[in-house]
């Protein structure tokens, strides 16, 4: 059921929450299911409905500083720092958690995720719920993130969904950890090139390490509901041939490119580097008739990193 963000939609979504009842929100980066972060059953019910692995811990969304107190045992300069530089906004903190967090949240583990959404419908449904709300993407595991609130009705049918219309950034929250050195454990909204302009020691975990130290990195995800193939840049050749020998093959194509490929109505992504960003996981829920989609790499630098990694992880295959 899809509700435009009215007060008194926020305060019925808030009670549900309240009653231990998932809901879908809007945020800047995507939209979230939440459920109350103190409230274990509400939590493993957030899991049971998107069929997550019950070893991905789950991020939790706090108003602000004041409502982190209690939640984590307390804050490094590192985080002080990025924090009063990026929140509210799409980075997600990771930091050692207090006995308040249940472990269904984490997932067993020491340390919790937490951010402050940049969303006014997100922060004032965690007001009227007066608690943390734990939220994973509101997609079901495995499928592309859900940038409309009409995708998390196609994932959630029934449920309830505050529909604040399209995200603004589209890709999910930067994650990282502040051990000693700071790790990028997740590329996302917020470039690695910004966030090391604050913390120039910052370092992009590699995978093996993210893998290990953010289960959510060892899972398959983002997959669409047809083959994805990828091609390297030094592949033109190949995504050529493979555009020739299938006429119904989609290509996915940044604006800037769709005059190489004349005659073919690409699915395209947009032009500037945050409306590709903004446009892939709609791109990936097409709903285009056509047989495999077909992407080529983009240059890993600032947002398009982040594509990247999306996409290398929505392939079934990389030529
Ligand atoms: O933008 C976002 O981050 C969105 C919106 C709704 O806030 N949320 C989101 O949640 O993308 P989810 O559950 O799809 O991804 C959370 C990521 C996963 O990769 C998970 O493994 C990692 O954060 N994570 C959560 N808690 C962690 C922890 N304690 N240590 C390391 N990684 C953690
Ligand atoms: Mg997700």
């Amino acid at each position: 059921m899809l509700l435009p963000p009215t007060p008194a939609a926020i305060r019925r979504a808030a009670a549900a929450l309240r009653r231990g009842q998932p809901v879908a929100f809007p945020t800047e980066t995507v939209y979230g299911l939440g459920a109350s972060a103190l409230d274990p059953e509400a939590v493993r019910r957030v899991f049971a409905a998107k069929g997550r692995p019950d070893d991905n811990p789950l991020i939790v969304h706090v108003t602000g500083l004041p409502m982190l107190r209690g939640l984590v045992r307390g804050l490094p300069p590192a985080a002080r720092k990025l924090a009063e530089r990026f929140w509210p906004g799409p980075l997600t903190l990771v930091l050692p958690k207090t006995k308040a967090v249940p472990e269904a949240v984490t997932a067993g583990l020491p340390t919790v995720a937490v951010r402050v959404p940049d969303h006014p419908v997100a922060l004032a449904l965690i007001e009227a719920a007066a608690v943390p709300v734990a939220a994973p993407s509101a997609n079901r595991s495995g499928r592309p993130s859900p940038t409309r609130a009409a995708h998390v009705a196609v994932d959630f049918p029934g449920l309830l969904v505050l529909d604040g219309g399209a995200a603004r950034h589209g890709l999910e929250s930067t994650v990282v950890s502040l051990g000693d050195p700071p790790r990028v454990l997740r590329l996302g909204a917020i470039p690695v090139e910004e966030l090391r302009a604050v913390l120039p020691g910052l370092v992009v975990a590699t995978r093996t390490r993210a893998r290990a130290e953010s289960p959510g990195m060892r899972h398959r995800h983002y997959a669409p509901a047809r083959p994805l193939v990828l091609f390297r840049r030094s592949r033109a050749a190949a995504l050529r041939e493979a555009l020739a020998a299938d006429p119904k093959a989609l290509l996915l194509c940044a604006d800037a490119d769709a005059p190489l490929f004349p005659g073919r109505r690409p699915v395209r992504l947009g032009g500037t580097p945050a409306e590709i960003a903004h446009g892939l996981f709609d791109a990936l829920r097409t709903e285009r008739r056509g047989s495999v989609l077909l992407a080529y790499a983009l240059p890993r630098r600032g947002l398009l990193r982040a594509v990247m990694d999306r996409l290398e992880r929505a392939a079934t295959r990389v030529v």
